[in-house]
């Protein structure tokens, strides 16, 4: 199969549908793998290091759109690159098709067969394709967190870890799924006095199990959140319902009752942030403040570190990518029911049910795709 993979052109995206491992690995499977030139640079990568894993360089998106039989990304295809999709293509990238019905509509009007990373499942019932950028967000948070404690940043002026005879930065996580996991982690690593709450008791008897000496753990309920929030130097948004908006667990009326300069950092934003005041803020100007409460609220965190998050999504993707490249995309789906679920447009037709309730549009059963 010609698989292509153009530069990224949505705005402050650096990373890269495939790095040059993943290149190699399908021309080691016999497949030709054409790179769009600087594709990799946002992420570290150069046309050299794909060309030594035996790519090509295409000069414009144009060329490599045109000749590709399965196209691989990372963000959503933009409007110019959706006219350049065409009937029997493979696409296979982040989506988000719900709240979008102008891209949902430019799909089917291609005609190709698109299978979003988000949908993907796992035998765990995870969503393996998103796990990693998640790892990534978490694991960014207290780094986040702990710079905005600066006192130049408008923060209390607290050190994560303390130090001898000075007690540590206290830190609360919301959350204890994959983010609020490796967000607890990293600031217990940094020394912190950690505390993960979440809803879930299977998880919170997961987490005392794993991490009981690391961190501690709280049930969820509004006193025992407010209680730590009062005590926290930092506190970390880490909720998901899936498929509903992030319910607000701190209001603006509870901002007067945290310690000022406390530093909130709302992961979450993408789904519309767990605190009242959290709006989404960018990587130039990630940090706002209200009522002395430092909300940092970055929608796209992995973005900050392109390196680490091209090669850790790259990892997810790459046995997919292979079958789909292997088998082709109607194959690849019929052995593996969790890539089936990936399949959100084929042919003009919506296949994924919950973008088909969201926005009103019939769906055909992915199952019934495979047949057609
Ligand atoms: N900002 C970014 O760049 C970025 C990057 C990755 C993920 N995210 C977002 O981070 C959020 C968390 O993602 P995840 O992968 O960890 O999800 P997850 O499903 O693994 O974990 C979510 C956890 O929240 C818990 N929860 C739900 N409601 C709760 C409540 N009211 N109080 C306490 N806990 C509650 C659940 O029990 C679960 O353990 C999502 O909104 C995701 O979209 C943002």
């Amino acid at each position: 199969m010609r698989i292509g993979c153009p530069k990224e052109i949505k705005p402050q995206e650096f990373r890269v549908g495939l790095t040059p491992n993943a290149a190699r690995e399908a021309v080691t499977h016999g497949h030709s793998v054409v790179m769009e030139q600087g594709a990799g640079t946002g992420a570290g990568f150069t046309d050299e290091d794909y060309i030594a894993a035996g790519a090509e360089i295409a000069g414009t998106a144009a060329d490599l759109f045109a000749t590709a039989e399965m196209i691989v990304k990372v963000k959503e295809p933009q409007a110019v690159e959706r006219k350049m999709l065409r009937e029997g293509q493979i696409l296979f990238t982040y989506l988000h098709l719900a709240p979008d019905p102008e891209q949902t509509h430019d799909l089917m009007a291609s005609g190709a067969t698109c299978i979003a990373y988000e949908t993907v499942t796992d035998d765990r019932g995870g969503l393996p394709l998103l796990a990693p950028m998640s790892e990534v967000a978490g694991r960014l948070a207290p780094q986040v967190g702990a710079w905005t404690l600066q006192k130049a940043n408008g923060g209390r002026g607290v050190l994560m870890g303390g130090v001898p005879g000075v007690g540590p930065a206290r830190v609360v996580v919301i959350g204890g799924g994959v983010v609020g996991t490796h967000a607890a982690k990293i600031a217990a690593g940094m020394g912190a006095d950690v505390t993960v709450l979440d809803r879930s008791l299977p998880r919170l008897r997961y987490l005392d199990d794993v991490f009981g000496g690391q961190f501690k753990t709280s049930y969820a309920s509004a006193g025992n959140t407010i209680e730590l929030a009062r005590e926290a130097d930092l506190i970390i948004g880490a909720v998901l319902i899936p498929g509903a908006a992030a319910p607000k667990l701190i209001s603006r009326a509870q901002l007067s009752e945290l310690k000022q300069g406390a530093a909130l950092v709302d992961v979450a934003i993408d789904q519309g942030g767990c605190f009242e005041t959290s709006k989404a803020t960018t990587h130039q100007d990630p940090v706002y403040d209200v009522d002395g409460i430092m909300h940092y609220c970055v929608a796209n965190m992995p973005g900050a570190v392109a390196r680490t998050s091209t090669i850790a999504l790259g990892n997810a993707t790459m046995p997919f990518m292979l079958a789909l490249a292997d088998k082709g995309w109607r194959q690849a789906c019929e052995d593996d029911p969790h890539l089936l679920n990936g399949l959100n447009v084929h042919a003009g037709k919506l296949t994924y049910y919950a973008v088909g309730k969201a926005l009103g549009i019939d769906v055909l059963s992915p199952a019934l795709a495979l047949k057609e």
